[in-house]
């Protein structure tokens, strides 16, 4: 059993994975802390506060950063999650609100208050878990694992030719938390691309779970059409759910140690790269992965939801 907390920015593949942990009999699901991406902070705290109601979950929602560390803000693209962050489910007003602490603050004290057993599973920008470390010089000791959806070493972007969403969102923060070293793993594109769902599959879970499975077939309508529109995949990328996964069991992924810098400028912002300078820990980044083993505890584990 893991304790966990997601910081998130929901956003459909987000909603799959925050609905796997709801499922999971292996996670303690602490929280959710939330922030900008897919949609703005204040819609993926609405959204976050909707899926816990959906799934029945009495569990605190901190909201985030509303900014990148450095870079200015930017309005969201509606392209890939929807302008409401569920596809064309239209924004439902959630009957609960979010905690009064901030995402950063939370984080820390719930490191504290749980110390060496708090794994951290951010799969939006990074700029919650940033914060927290440069307000906590204790933070990185205090959790056991920082396990982030984003990055990409060696299968290039998919913002840009360099670039994956969630690092390329606030680079800076990005930086600040690939230099916290070896309790950081990387589940990026090198491996979530491999790991892809079919419209035949939504429909199973849906068959199975029609509540929450069928909240989840109706967001991917939206999600798999923008994929095809890519011509790349037979499917859609489970990458957040992937990296939720990889906290639970890492034996599924094969990661390689190196250290990490992010390019915060310039043609490559937003690149995870390679550090030569020598001055920073090695991360385990994810190049490998049994992606059958990953897609199928993912339908599994859907399957238990009402
Ligand atoms: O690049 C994929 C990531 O960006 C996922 O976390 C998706 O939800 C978006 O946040
Ligand atoms: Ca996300």
């Amino acid at each position: 059993m893991i304790k966990l907390i997601i910081d998130t920015d929901p956003g459909i593949d987000d909603a799959m994975a925050i609905f796997y942990a709801a499922a999971a009999p292996d996670i303690e699901l602490l929280g959710l802390t939330t922030i900008f991406g897919n949609v703005t902070t204040p819609i993926a705290t609405r959204n976050a506060l909707r899926l816990l109601e959906a799934a029945d979950l009495s569990l605190p929602v901190a909201h985030g950063a509303e900014v990148p560390l450095a870079m200015p803000p930017f309005s969201p693209s509606a392209q890939v999650h929807g302008s409401e962050g569920f596809g064309d489910i239209p924004a439902e007003i959630p009957k609960g609100r979010p905690v009064a602490e901030e995402a950063a603050d939370f984080l820390i004290r719930m490191a504290r208050e749980h110390k060496g057993e708090l794994v951290l599973c951010p799969i939006g920008p990074l700029t919650n878990i940033a914060l927290a470390i440069q307000r906590d010089p204790d933070f990185v000791t205090n959790v056991k694992r920082i396990v982030i959806m984003g990055g990409s070493f060696e299968e290039g972007g998919n913002i840009t030719p360099h670039a994956e969403a969630n690092i390329y969102h606030d680079p800076h923060a990005a930086d600040v938390v690939f230099a916290a070293g070896s309790k950081v793993v990387m589940v990026g594109l090198d491996v979530t691309h491999r790991i892809l769902c079919t419209q035949e599959d939504f429909s199973a879970i849906a068959g199975q779970s029609p509540e929450l499975g069928g909240m989840l077939q109706k967001m991917s309508e939206f999600y798999l059409a923008f994929y095809a529109t890519v011509g790349k995949f037979d499917g859609c990328s489970l990458h957040d759910p992937a990296a939720v996964i990889a906290c639970t069991n890492p034996e599924l992924f094969e990661m390689r140690k190196t250290p990490i810098r992010v390019a915060c400028e310039g043609e490559e912002i937003g690149a995870t790269l390679a550090d030569t300078t020598g001055s920073r820990q090695a991360v385990s980044v994810c190049m490998g992965v049994d992606s059958d083993a990953v897609k199928s505890l993912f339908l599994k584990r859907l399957a238990l939801l009402p």
